[in-house]
């Protein structure tokens, strides 16, 4: 592993209880809105990477695809072997990271890896990952945190609020970076749009992280010095008390064109 992927399983592997039950992701209406108009069939072959606590792989195998879900972090797997337990799904777990990708050229028909790639090392990787174990005419859908393309005052705020709260956040990836990447490992973008998600109470959002007291401290100093434009950019506001603000989202859908 890399600094960059340890930093990230020792996060989560100390936080995993927080992802699952009642965490805003929970909510996988942007899951099924991306799929509906694919195609894709009950028993399509799915791998969701870094599955977290499972929601994204919950929502695909209730959709009746056969699912794989992976992550770096072992405590995160027990919570989505629990959930689907609980749930009375069957879904595969393996433990890897998103950058290699331990499965033969032409595996499945979906990739799908939702909030995470922020704390990837190597996006690129990530991307070229995919693209070899999807078949031909397969789908790789990506929704992750994402920041203006040439807004580089916002990008620079987003990211530090970020960093402040969960160090082991790497970076948000703008639209046209995806875009790039995708083109670049042979995959025809179909959809790449930008939708928002609240971020519904700061305070939530530190404990999930187990943030310091002294980075609370300096993530509300830039809450405090941020200027209109950013205000703007992120709806910046207080709701009855809670610090609310909303993520931009990159919603990406590509294919492997057929051969
Ligand atoms: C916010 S959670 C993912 C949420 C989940 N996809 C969902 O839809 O509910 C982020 C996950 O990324 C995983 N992760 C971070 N870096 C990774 C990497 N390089 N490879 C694989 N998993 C990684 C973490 O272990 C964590 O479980």
């Amino acid at each position: 592993m890399d600094p960059i992927q340890q930093a990230a399983q020792e996060q989560f592997q100390k936080q995993s209880h927080r992802y699952a039950r009642g965490h805003i992701l929970e909510d996988t209406r942007d899951v099924s809105a991306a799929l509906e108009g694919v195609g894709l069939a009950p028993g399509a072959e799915a791998l969701d990477v870094a599955t977290g606590a499972g929601h994204t792989a919950f929502c695909l195998a209730g959709a009746g695809f056969r699912v794989t879900a992976s992550d770096l972090t072992p405590g995160m797997l027990e919570r989505v072997r629990e959930g689907a337990a609980e749930r009375g799904l069957e879904i595969q777990t393996r433990q890897h990271s998103a950058e290699g990708l331990p499965y033969p050229d032409g595996t499945f028909d979906l990739v799908s890896c939702r909030v995470a790639p922020h704390h990837f090392s190597s996006p690129g990787d990530f991307v070229r990952e995919s693209a070899r174990v999807l078949k031909p005419g397969g789908w790789l859908l990506v929704i992750d945190g994402t920041v203006p393309d040439d807004s580089p005052e916002a990008e620079a705020w987003l990211h530090q609020v970020e960093k402040f709260r969960d160090p082991s956040h790497n970076r948000l990836l703008p639209p046209r970076e995806w875009r790039g990447l995708c083109e670049g490992h042979g995959l025809a973008v179909q959809r790449l749009d930008v939708a928002f998600r609240k971020q519904p109470d700061l305070e939530w959002y530190f404990e999930t992280a187990a943030t310091t007291p002294e980075n609370r401290e300096k993530v509300l100093s830039l809450i405090a010095g941020a200027n209109e434009p950013i205000r703007r950019e992120y709806r910046l506001g207080e709701e009855e008390g809670r610090i609310v603000w909303w993520w931009p989202m990159l919603i990406l859908l590509a294919r492997k064109p057929h051969i």
